[in-house]
């Protein structure tokens, strides 16, 4: 993947979220226990945990996307900007990236952008800047060379997993949201590649946008590109704060290693849910 650039990427309105006392519930199994947060104007924020810990959930309640049915108990309190919020009204102002990718097999990266910044940028907005728009995002995101290839599927050898991967994320921050959600970007992309998608993701929020998302074991130098981070293990708020303030919040609990980011995930939120943090 080629060097990112966001020169050119204008500056978005301010949007900080927050929400706390978020439950989610499916018949008598609790998903996401009490779990609270924030995520200001500027930063991003990494939702990490085992499989299962209700990462993918969390995004999905914030984003409105779960709605309460006869099984799935949802409650909670969103704030955006200190204004409650009712995320299922309030899904259309959040760009989100999914875990899987809803993108067409015959579509090509270039015509996958067009579509998407025609369809979402304000009516009448003249066919030079939607051009303009999506040249720059190719570029950004690296994907200028594979721009006139198909997408693919299962059917059809198209381009790559990493290249698939950053074409979702285009598709998304080409109408420059103020509050983007990512389901795990850096999935399935090599260790220079989910270096530089983070990275991506830090010049969007140094151009003012909020960006909340979910990954699973990071490396070091990823991991201390985000500016909070969150610990989920079985729906509970383990940690929730700065990427640098975690070894002393461990270590106030008796809890010291060397390894600190491994061991925490693989052993600790593994076994234990001692480490619920109170909002
Ligand atoms: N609609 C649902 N009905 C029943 N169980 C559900 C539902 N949605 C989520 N779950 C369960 O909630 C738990 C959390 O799921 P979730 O997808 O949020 O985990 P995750 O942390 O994103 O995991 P992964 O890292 O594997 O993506 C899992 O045990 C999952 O099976
Ligand atoms: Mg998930």
């Amino acid at each position: 993947m080629t060097s990112l650039s966001t020169s050119d990427t204008s500056v978005v309105q301010k949007q900080d979220i927050e929400w706390n006392a978020i439950n989610f519930k499916v018949g008598n199994k609790v998903i996401l226990n009490d779990v609270w947060g924030k995520v200001s104007s500027g930063q991003v924020c990494a939702i990490m945990g085992p499989s299962g810990s209700g990462k993918s959930s969390l995004l999905n309640v914030l984003a409105g996307r779960s709605a309460p049915t006869i099984t799935n108990k949802i409650s909670g309190n969103i704030m955006v900007d200190n204004k409650p919020i009712n995320p299922v009204d309030y899904r259309k102002n959040i760009a989100y990236v999914m875990q899987d990718d809803a993108l067409m097999a015959t579509s090509t990266p270039r015509e996958a952008l067009q579509f998407s910044a025609a369809l979402r940028l304000p009516k009448g907005t003249p066919l030079k800047v939607i051009n303009e728009l999506v040249e720059t995002t190719l570029s950004e995101l690296g994907l200028t060379e594979c721009a006139d290839v198909l997408i693919g599927g299962a059917l059809i050898k198209g381009i790559s997993g990493g290249q698939r991967k950053r074409t979702s994320v285009g598709v998304e921050i080409i109408t420059k949201p103020s509050l983007l959600f990512l389901d795990e970007p850096t999935s399935g992309l090599d260790s220079f590649s989910a270096y530089n998608c983070i990275n991506l993701l830090k010049k969007l929020a140094g151009n003012n946008a909020t960006v909340l998302c979910t990954i699973h074991q990071p490396s070091s130098e990823v991991f201390f590109l985000f500016d909070t981070c969150m610990f989920l293990k079985d729906g509970l708020v383990c940690y929730h704060g700065p990427v640098k303030g975690i070894a002393e919040h461990f270590s106030s609990k008796g809890i010291t290693t060397t390894h600190q980011l491994t061991y925490l995930l693989t052993h600790l939120l593994a076994n234990s849910s001692r480490l619920r943090m109170p909002s």
